[in-house]
């Protein structure tokens, strides 16, 4: 046998090993998509898949079809949450959507800072946090998403933009409630363009995130936080990108839209 052979050997065991134990949060994204019927389908062929006790699958829906999780995910293992909300239990605030809500429907996560949030309807990182806290208060965990764009990645110091958003949007969080919190690094220039960031390019921006978050809040919190990557993740390159080091899961949009892709990512996240 060629020592090329022995080393892809020893690398299909390491894979394998790491995918059969390290857990996963696979987080599924939908943004504005979807028909009532095309979502009855989709959860008629999750409801009863049997995801594994390991990971932890979460979908996030537009909040009208939000009923419909409750009604057909009961019994099954996967949770869902909220895309958008304003961060108010409830109250004269037309066309939102509240935190009440949120917890009347079962939600357990709630996206806050999606850069689409941020980008196309002006939501700062001060409403962020606020966003944050909310979910906090009212125990709904936050997937906070951080993100540069391609003119930042290029022209300025993007590790330090990162910083700043990440540290602005969990202004005044209770260093408590943090183990909580959940972060994703979403490269705005991957976000819907089928361009990943590498495997490589993952692991600098989660370890630079992590020692800040160790600086911040200390060793015991600060490790404790996962860090999901988002951005045109798919079945083809989930595994890769699973062994970057700092991984801790997934939000994945357009790939999560289709029942049976997001099986097979399970699948593959699951060592199988
Ligand atoms: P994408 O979206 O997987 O379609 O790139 C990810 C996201 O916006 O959360």
């Amino acid at each position: 046998m060629e020592l090329n052979d022995i080393k892809q050997i020893v690398r299909n065991e390491l894979v394998a090993s790491i995918l059969e134990t390290q857990e996963f949060l696979i987080v599924g994204n939908w943004k504005m998509n979807k028909t009532k019927d095309e979502v009855k389908v989709f959860l008629d062929d999750i409801a009863n898949h049997d995801f594994g006790n390991k990971n932890t699958v979460v979908i996030i829906p537009p909040s009208a079809y939000l009923y419909l999780f409750e009604d057909q995910l009961r019994f099954s293992q996967v949770l869902y949450g909220t895309q958008n909300f304003y961060p108010k239990e409830n109250g004269a605030f037309t066309g939102e959507f509240s935190i009440d809500m949120m917890k009347d429907f079962g939600c357990k996560y709630a996206l806050a800072g999606h850069s689409e949030r941020r980008e196309i309807f002006m939501e700062c990182d001060a409403f962020t946090a606020k966003k944050v806290r909310a979910c906090l208060k009212n125990q709904i965990k936050p997937i906070l998403c951080i993100g540069e764009n391609l003119d930042q990645r290029q022209t300025t110091d993007y590790k330090q933009f990162l910083i700043d958003q990440l540290k602005r949007s969990l202004d005044r969080v209770e260093p408590k409630d943090l183990s909580n919190v959940i972060v994703a690094y979403e490269p705005i220039w991957a976000i819907g363009t089928g361009e990943t960031a590498t495997p490589e390019q993952v692991e600098e921006i989660h370890m630079h995130l992590r020692k800040f978050l160790v600086e911040q809040y200390g060793s015991e919190i600060g490790k404790e936080i996962p860090l999901l990557y988002g951005g045109s993740v798919n079945a083809k390159n989930v595994k890769e990108l699973a062994l970057a080091e700092s991984v801790s899961g997934f939000l994945i949009g357009g790939a999560s839209l289709n029942a049976k892709t997001l099986i097979e990512i399970s699948n593959i996240l699951n060592g199988k």
